[in-house]
């Protein structure tokens, strides 16, 4: 990936990449309240309660994520830490695949990991997982992420103003995956906007990966759609190769899950960070407080703030008894400010004893690639801090502001420096 290749279409990335577009329309993006008046009202009062998460703080929009919209079914929805957690660690029971699946048809990224439960999901998963482990992460800041994250800066540094969300964050991650699965600079863009169609357009992303796929099976590279085809997994006693489509829907996965989630949360590390120009100067000056910071803001401020589990026995959980086939939603944001876990946990602090949050989730499930995420925003925003001298928010730009409903991102992270 060379320099005079990042060039990828202004406009275009506006557009894939504004909460306020019609891509994310399904998703409450253009929702502006601030939830966490009512994520603390709903823990309080609950903290488990029936409906979604939507409807309880009084967002009216389409409601379509994971484990929505299923109208036919009855939601509950978890605010707390203790029971979020405990949800996610009970696999038996709360699981991803609904114990009355419909008929219809199942959309390539349904079949993938995410979708999966039990034995079937763990041997799916140890086929990825040696690639995004700590250990792991050299490989991909030398491979992907430093190269980017410098080619982005060499694009704005003589300016001296940018807005960082569109002009930074948002290409990081969706360049690092799509380089990991060898797919170009040139393409990116149309994966972006088929991986956010909701299973809809995924001709394109076939026409661009499947090439790729066959590419690897006769010569195999350092990158994660080798690791695919070489993969071998055994089922039944037998062992056996990984199919093109199986190989397909796990690239979709975490091409979807890649490049929609990191930009919108070192987004927000941004903001929290910019507006905070004592704790700028500090990292600045002390660059192993950064970690610490983008630790917190993952805390604070997830950006996939809810995930869901179908339920496979009838339970009963503070009172509310909740039948088979219903449908829990953690909120994992809520549960991040939980003040029995932790002491004021509306304030950013990074300075805070750390805990095991939920913003990447827990149990089996739990993010696979977020290894890869805190290296992409530490990397990201120690670059711009070392080649950006004097980096602070830009006052005479209207101020970004956090928003989304079932995704949370800014509206824009203006910034200006010493060029
Ligand atoms: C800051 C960025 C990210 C956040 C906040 C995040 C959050 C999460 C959460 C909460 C889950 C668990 C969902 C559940 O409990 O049902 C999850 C799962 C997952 N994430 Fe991430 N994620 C991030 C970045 C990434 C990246 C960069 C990748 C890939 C390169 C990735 C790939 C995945 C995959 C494949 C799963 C499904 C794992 C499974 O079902 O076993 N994520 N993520």
């Amino acid at each position: 990936m060379t320099t005079e290749r990042l060039r990828l279409d202004p406009a275009r990335i506006r557009e894939l990449f504004d909460l306020r577009s019609h891509v994310y329309d399904r998703m409450g993006g253009s929702f502006e309240e601030d939830p966490y008046p009512a994520f603390h009202r709903l823990r309080e009062t609950g903290p488990v309660h029936p409906g979604t998460p939507g409807r309880l703080i009084g967002f009216q929009g389409t409601e379509f994520f994971h484990g929505l919209p299923e109208p036919d079914r009855e939601h509950f929805s978890v605010f707390d830490f203790e029971t979020c957690d405990a949800i996610v660690r009970n696999p038996e029971v709360f699981r991803m695949a609904p114990p009355d699946p419909d008929e219809g048809e199942r959309l390539l990224h349904k079949t993938s990991i995410l979708y999966m439960d039990g034995d079937r999901h763990r041997r799916y998963r140890a086929l990825v997982q040696p690639s995004f482990v700590p250990g792991k992460a050299q490989w991909w800041i030398r491979s992907w992420i430093e190269t980017t994250v410098h080619a982005l800066i060499d694009n704005i540094e003589s300016a001296g103003t940018a807005d960082l969300n569109v002009d930074f964050c948002a290409a990081i991650p969706l360049l690092t995956i799509c380089g990991s699965m060898g797919v170009s600079v040139e393409d990116a863009l149309d994966i972006r906007e088929s991986v956010t169609s909701g299973g809809q357009a995924v001709d394109r992303f076939m026409q661009i990966v499947h090439p790729i796929v066959a590419a690897r099976r006769s010569r195999p590279a350092d990158d994660l759609i080798s690791v695919l085809v070489q993969a071998e997994l055994t089922e039944g006693g037998e062992t056996h190769t990984l199919s093109d489509p199986e190989i397909l829907s796990f690239a979709y996965l975490l091409m979807a899950a890649g490049s929609g989630t990191t930009w919108k949360q070192m987004g927000i590390t941004l903001t929290a960070l910019l507006d905070r120009p004592e704790l700028t100067d500090a990292v600045r000056a002390d660059r192993s407080l950064l970690p610490a910071v983008v630790e917190e803001g993952v805390r604070w401020m997830p950006t996939d703030p809810v995930f869901s589990r179908f339920l496979w026995e009838e339970t009963t959980i503070h009172g509310v008894t909740m039948p088979v086939g219903s449908v829990t939603h953690q909120c994992y944001a809520a549960a991040n400010r939980d003040p029995a876990r932790w002491d004021d946990p509306d304030t950013f602090d990074p300075r805070r004893t750390p805990r095991t949050h939920l913003a990447f989730g827990s149990g089996p499930h739990v993010c696979v690639g977020m290894h890869v995420a805190r290296a992409e925003i530490n990397t990201g925003v120690g670059a711009l801090l070392d080649r950006l001298p004097g980096l602070r928010r830009n006052p005479d730009a209207e101020s970004g502001r956090i928003i989304g409903m079932y995704e949370r991102g800014p509206t824009a992270v203006p910034a200006v420096w010493d060029a």
